[in-house]
């Protein structure tokens, strides 16, 4: 897309852009090249994957083409990268007929199954010998674009084939689709190119978490998730899920008055290279040619051994005859057009019945049904048991002890049930029912408005003082080898451990006679336990198993204090103005301190001599800003909260959690609230810009 030495102008012209943009705004003279800038540095992040800029210098340069087009919104053209997400809720999503119906690929297994699709082309085009391009075929949902005038005018899904939804909105937010292009640079007017919509498998991940984390059931697989983000009303919403999106076909184009059909349009892989050309991410690298079938056998058989490697899901490769003219001549039944074939990878699905539900008490209280199934093999991996998460999803898949279930494991994700086959009941099954008392201490259980969990609330409930040892002793956490999951229970159940504090008071004596423990292992658990009193305070405190306090919170509330005890003095309102810590954290964690029981097992931590204190904040004492204590407050625009913060800790400064009296630097950004109006009634508080702290680090 960008030859040499536009990459070297358009690198040039952001050197200058950032230079002059960090010391006073960008004038409307810089609109044209600050969009191409932009875009250039899109096309390097979300196509190549190959960043040329910092994140906060894109994000310095974006505001400033913000702040221009405020100041003149005539200026705004529908293809600024400023455009691409949309504001209010979407009313609906029309249904829009496609130019040309989108058909469906015929489906292959093996080599046999391509042999005799060959076969059959050769016979049909009376060659004796097929170019074919072949590529990935990706899992996730189909959509269609239209450009026209080299802009995207509308964007759809799939639908029946014959017409789908109208999802502009959400597609323009896709950063690995322009919202302009090119085309007329190739004689083309209008074109529609079809592609399909996917979230990466760490994006998923990470949504999952979250999911989980608020008491929701994950999603089964990538394809649902941006399948289901395409149609999602609030723009904004569905910006946070980073759709990506690959185009493979392009299936019309009206050429402009007097021009020619292009070379690039005479091949599958020639069309490919025009749309990479034009700035899409088309399966440029990733698709091969070959004369013959055999060599895309190899191809196909050879891509699915990488399969798991790679950063999306593929469900297999598709294989499409190279030449447009040939395709023509080849042309389709009624569902699918007999110049391609899909070569499906091994299923990552498979049936078996759901024999049970078994409740289980996490460390939360949380009570999670797990089915239990006949085992089945899915991919390498027997399975034999799926939690399925809460009453609703249960409700919501409407799954019944008996029934046969569609189960699936999408890569590294954890296995799902993706739905019940009620058309194979036999009248047998039974409902399932959800228990009103906690399975291990039998108290009663209780729902909060707005949650779909049930919770046991008792903190003494064995099953919850079990796993919460478990989790404390876990990798990520205190990381004590030798007391893995399985010895936990067995010494919980004997009676050997009691609390988390016991860990670090076992009686040995007893341990040493139990099968599977010999002075060696004995030793080993020792010295496991003994080193984990060094781990730093963050892992201490994700540890804890506070709720809603995952790793990178538990790293922000260790930062901030110098002590444990710090953390467990803070208020609401404190905790609140911490990075990424909101209300609902917030009040976890002061719920966590204000509970007698977990107060108790710290103390009697810290005389164990667990690591309670900060001792990285304790040892950077050198530098300029040493002693000095600093808060940063509203947007900064030449770096992120972290980095400034970092700045400060690498020059021996402190950085605080709130404003008070032992605050003595407050750093203003843009759109400052509470804590600078706070800050102005403590005289003894500088309060100073981001330029000004900038020139005190001498950073700038
Ligand atoms: S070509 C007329 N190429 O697979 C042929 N499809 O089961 C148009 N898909 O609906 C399709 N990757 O959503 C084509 N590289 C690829 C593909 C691909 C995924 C999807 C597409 C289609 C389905 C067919």
């Amino acid at each position: 897309m960008y030859a040499k030495e536009e990459t070297i102008r358009l690198q040039k012209a952001t050197n200058e852009l950032v230079k002059k943009a960090s010391g006073s705004h960008l004038s409307s003279d810089s609109l044209n090249i600050l969009k191409d800038v932009l875009r250039f540095h899109e096309y390097r992040y979300y196509i190549l994957n190959d960043p040329l800029l910092a994140d906060f210098e894109y994000d310095l340069l974006y505001k400033e083409l913000e702040k221009i087009e405020k100041d003149d919104p005539k200026l705004v053209t529908a293809d600024s990268p400023t455009q691409r997400v949309a504001k209010g809720l979407t009313k609906e999503f029309p249904t829009v007929q496609h130019l040309v119906p989108m058909l469906s690929l015929d489906n292959s297994y093996n080599a046999e199954d391509l042999i005799d699709f060959d076969r059959k082309a050769k016979e049909l085009t009376e060659l004796n010998e097929i170019e074919y391009c072949v590529e990935p075929k990706f899992d996730g949902g189909s959509i269609s674009l239209i450009y026209e005038n080299d802009l995207l005018t509308r964007g759809s899904t799939r639908g029946d084939g014959e017409a789908g939804e109208e999802v502009t909105t959400n597609i323009r937010q896709i950063h690995s689709l322009p919202l302009s292009a090119k085309f007329s640079a190739y004689g083309i007017e209008k074109i529609e190119i079809r592609g399909e919509v996917l979230i990466n498998k760490s994006n998923f991940s990470k949504y999952n978490q979250q999911l989980m984390e608020e008491g929701f059931a994950p999603l089964a697989n990538p394809r649902n998730a941006a399948a289901g983000t395409l149609r999602i009303k609030d723009p904004s919403e569905a910006a946070k899920r980073n759709l990506e999106a690959f185009v493979y076909h392009i299936s019309y184009y009206k050429l402009l008055k007097g021009s020619k059909i292009p070379v690039e349009l005479q091949t599958h892989s020639g069309a490919l290279k025009m749309l990479w050309n034009l700035g899409f991410r088309s399966p440029e690298k990733e698709k091969k040619v070959f004369k013959g079938i055999q060599k895309v056998i190899d191809y196909c058989q050879d891509f699915e051994t990488v399969r798991d490697d790679l950063p999306y899901e593929i469900d297999g490769m598709v294989i499409k005859v190279n030449d447009f003219g040939l395709q023509d001549r080849m042309g389709a039944t009624s569902h699918h057009p007999r110049w391609a074939i899909a070569f499906k990878f091994k299923a990552r699905q498979a049936t078996t019945q759901l024999l049970n539900v078994e409740f289980q008490v996490g460390r939360t209280g949380a009570v999670t049904p797990v089915a239990k199934l006949q085992p089945v093999g899915i991919g390498g991996v027997t399975v034999s048991s799926i939690s399925i998460h809460n009453e609703d999803y249960i409700e919501e898949k409407d799954l019944r002890i008996g029934d046969t279930v569609l189960i699936e494991r999408a890569g590294d994700v954890i296995p799902q049930i993706v739905k019940s086959l009620p058309d194979v009941r036999t009248g047998h099954e039974k409902k399932i029912r959800f228990p009103k008392n906690c399975p291990a201490c039998h108290s009663k259980l209780f729902k909060e408005q707005e949650e779909a969990v049930w919770r046991c609330v008792n903190i003494e409930c064995p099953a919850q003082v079990v796993e919460r040892i478990i989790h404390f002793v876990s990798k990520d956490a205190m990381d004590i080898r030798g007391l893995g999951e399985a010895n936990v229970r067995k010494f919980f159940e004997l009676g050997l451990l009691k609390d988390i504090p016991g860990i670090y008071s076992l009686n040995y004596n007893t341990i040493m006679g139990m099968e599977g423990f010999g002075e060696k292992s004995i030793d080993k658990l020792k010295s496991a336990i003994e080193t984990s009193k060094k781990q730093p305070l963050n892992r201490l405190i994700y540890a804890l198993g506070i709720r809603f306090v995952g790793e990178t919170t538990a790293k922000t509330l260790a930062k901030t204090v110098h002590n444990l005890s710090e953390l467990e003095n803070m208020s609401q309102e404190e905790l609140e103005q911490l990075e990424d810590i909101g209300p609902k954290v917030a009040g976890s964690i002061v719920h966590f301190f204000s509970n007698k029981n977990n107060t108790a097992i710290l103390s009697q931590l810290q005389k164990e001599g667990l690591q309670f204190k900060n001792e990285k904040k304790a040892s950077t004492q050198e530098g300029s800003l040493r002693g000095q204590t600093f808060l940063f407050t509203g947007t900064l625009s030449a770096m992120k909260r972290s980095e400034a913060e970092a700045i400060v800790e690498a020059n021996g400064g402190q950085i605080l959690g709130s404003v008070s009296a032992k605050l003595n630097y407050l750093v203003t950004g843009a759109d400052a609230g509470s804590k600078l109006d706070k800050a102005k009634k403590i005289n003894t508080i500088k309060i100073i810009s981001e330029d000004e702290f900038l020139q005190m680090t001498s950073k700038k």
